[in-house]
């Protein structure tokens, strides 16, 4: 049976570094509470206003293209996974083929934020099984520079997030050929929906924004960060053991964790709590921050680029995000 592969990964940050000391400028906070509560040092922000999610996107694929020996006119169909889409509608995938120069290439985006790489890679695995498409590219791009309320009322969520982007090619197993993608578990609990969202603009409003939801603050990713933190170090170890059992593995398996960078404190709970060694663990929240649908792409594409990973290596993915939603997958290279 066919299984699918990773072929290539690739990656792509702004060139514009955002300390904490440079937020602490904007709004009352400090370099001191942030890499105590977070680990995050700096982040990126997007140069000037005009850059989406599928502008940071296309060098990505290109690096990933060049890793995998295929040109971008190879790509069969695209997903794009972003909680921070250019526009409302058309999808971001959309975008991304017109400035990959790729008509007639089906585009699906995901929205399960920072989640939505597993989805991503949920469904293009079972695209490949099912030979419905041989090369699809998953994409994880975040511009959520323009989106976070960078005033002292919107501090808690503005000091965790980055822009970036960075996505994988995937294609099908040759025949005798070990699967790459060995397995992706998801799950999702709408119970939490509110506990980390967006209110406004909302089609369920008329009309969906008005001057006094913008006063209000509704326009601006609201959270009970207690709450969020409760939930992703009890769930992600749940679904890691979930995925590791049902493949008869255990994390001593394992060469690298790739875990979602939400908080350098939620991982090192979880892998304190799975006994895992922390050199085999990728953390580059301090030089991100919260990248969404970027961050695992993105902590592998670099992983790989300095020599952490080898070919035949596995890999485990693990994230939690808004939703809730939340999933492992099991992976070899
Ligand atoms: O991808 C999923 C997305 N999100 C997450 O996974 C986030 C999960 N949650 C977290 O990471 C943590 O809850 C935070 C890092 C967001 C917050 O850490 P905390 O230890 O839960 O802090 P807190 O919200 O309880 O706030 C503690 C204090 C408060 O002051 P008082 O009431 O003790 O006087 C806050 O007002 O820290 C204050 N505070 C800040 N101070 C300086 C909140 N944000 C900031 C800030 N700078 N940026």
């Amino acid at each position: 049976m066919t299984r699918s592969k990773f072929l290539g990964f690739g990656h792509y940050v702004p060139t514009k570094v955002v300390t904490n000391d440079d937020l602490a400028q904007m709004f009352d906070t400090s370099d001191e509470w942030i890499q105590k509560r977070t680990g995050i040092k700096e982040r990126r922000f997007i140069e000037h206003a005009g850059i989406g999610p599928s502008d940071l996107a296309v060098p990505a694929v290109k690096m990933a293209c060049e890793n995998a020996g295929v040109t971008v006119e190879q790509i069969d169909a695209i997903i794009f996974a972003t909680l921070s889409p250019d526009h409302d509608f058309p999808g971001s995938g959309c975008f991304l083929a017109d400035k990959l120069g790729l008509p007639g290439v089906p585009a699906l985006d995901v929205r399960n934020q920072c989640s939505g790489f597993l989805y991503s890679l949920q469904i293009a695995d079972a695209w490949i099984r099912c030979g419905m498409y041989r090369r699809v590219l998953i994409v994880g791009a975040e511009v959520h520079s323009t989106g976070i309320d960078l005033s002292d009322k919107g501090r808690d969520v503005a000091v965790l997030f980055g822009d970036g982007a960075a996505c994988a090619l995937l294609g099908p197993t040759d025949e005798g050929e070990e699967p790459g993608v060995i397995d992706v578990e998801v799950h999702a609990d709408g119970a939490g929906a509110k506990l980390l969202w967006i209110e406004a603009p909302a089609s369920s409003q008329m009309p969906r924004i008005t001057h006094e939801m913008i006063d209000e603050g509704k326009i601006w990713p609201a959270m009970n960060g207690k709450q969020v933190f409760r939930w992703a170090t009890t769930k992600l170890p749940e679904v890691i053991h979930s995925v590791l059992g049902r493949n008869h593995l255990s994390m001593s398996d394992i060469d690298l964790f790739v875990p979602h960078q939400a908080n350098r404190r939620i991982n090192e709970f979880v892998c304190q709590k799975l006994e895992f060694p922390s050199d085999k663990v990728v953390h580059n929240i301090e030089r991100y921050g919260n990248t969404t649908a970027a961050s695992i792409p993105l902590g592998l594409s670099e992983a790989i680029e300095e020599g952490r990973v080898q070919k035949g290596d596995s890999v485990l993915f693990a994230a939690f995000g808004a939703g809730f939603t939340w999933g492992a997958a099991l992976v070899r290279l």
